[in-house]
């Protein structure tokens, strides 16, 4: 809930605190206030969008990209990337010395239904969770996706509604990352763990349904665009697997992705049509820590 992560979230338009607004008529949080009196509303379906004075520049996934997800992810077909992600995210906190009890902070940017930020929080008793994704249908799912989750929405190339110093960890799982944002509101010893696709993802379903492979060389362009903001922690480590997907699962995962505004639904089905009941299809990603360029001054 909102009431958890309060004590993380920015005015977007100053970076000042935010507060609940309206605890004296009863403390039903529905809105949040920022110390320079900005007032922001939060949805009666309990997320809250933090944009500045343009609004916001994308809509992110539509409904029906989010419900494909849902239904893929439900499948547990990319078990392994959430066990991988979990596990990132308790090293960085076992590495900076923060313990279950200190509830760390942890931001998921893009978080899309929650499903990897509800699984790590989960697996960290204490922690709290900000998920931040710029698509309403994501948000209302982020809402309710984990008593400790505080649903935001927010351009992740904008300022970040989040205060300076204040998260211990920030995951990004397949989504846009804003290096520069991301050092401003890491702990010192704070970090971030991508994880982004990698060649070969989806390896077998890339001709028979015409989707375009993952470029090589993308996590080395992402270490060298973080230049200057972040670092490498380690070397990034690549999770590969094979996944058994029916046709209605492959459907559900090129409805996720951005083949799903690239292709016509009717030409999707029929070449989905042409594949076998059931197929091995391979999963690749690669898990990369970035921490703080430590030739950053600390504000
Ligand atoms: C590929 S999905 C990944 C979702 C989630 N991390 C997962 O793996 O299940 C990318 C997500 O990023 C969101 N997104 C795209 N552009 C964004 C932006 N500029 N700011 C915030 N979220 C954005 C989309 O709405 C979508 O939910």
């Amino acid at each position: 809930m909102l009431s958890d992560v309060i004590d993380l979230l920015a005015d977007p338009v100053d970076g000042s605190p935010l507060h609940a607004g309206d605890v004296s008529e009863g403390g039903d949080w529905r809105t949040l206030v920022s110390d320079s009196g900005h007032s922001y509303d939060v949805a009666r379906q309990g997320y809250v969008t933090l944009a500045g004075g343009a609004g916001l520049r994308y809509s992110g996934d539509d409904a029906e990209m989010i419900s494909a997800r849902e239904t893929f992810l439900s499948g547990g077909h990319f078990a392994p990337f959430v066990e991988a992600v979990s596990a990132n995210v308790a090293d960085v906190l076992d590495d900076a010395d923060v313990a279950d009890d200190a509830h760390p902070a942890i931001v998921e940017i893009g978080a899309g239904t929650g499903y990897y930020l509800s699984h790590t929080l989960d697996s960290l008793p204490g922690s709290r969770g900000v998920g931040i994704d710029v698509s309403v249908p994501a948000a209302k799912r982020l809402a309710h996706c984990h008593p400790r989750v505080g649903a935001v929405v927010a351009d992740a190339w904008s300022r970040l509604p989040l205060l300076d110093n204040s998260v211990d960890a920030v995951t990004v799982i397949f989504a846009p990352r804003n290096a520069a944002e991301f050092a401003r509101i890491l702990t010192e010893r704070g970090q971030v763990v991508v994880l982004t696709a990698d060649a070969g993802h989806l390896a077998e379903l890339r001709a028979p349904l015409g989707i375009i492979d993952v470029e090589e060389g993308k996590v080395e362009r992402m270490i060298s665009q973080a230049s200057g903001h972040l670092v490498p922690v380690g070397e990034p480590e690549t999770v590969e697997f094979t996944m058994n997907l029916d046709q209605a699962s492959i459907a559900a995962q090129i409805g996720m992705s951005p083949s799903a505004r690239h292709i016509h639904p009717d030409v999707l089905a029929e070449r989905i049509a042409t594949l076998p009941a059931t197929m091995e299809v391979t999963a690749r990603a690669k898990i990369t820590r970035l921490g703080r360029d430590p030739r950053l001054a600390r504000s």
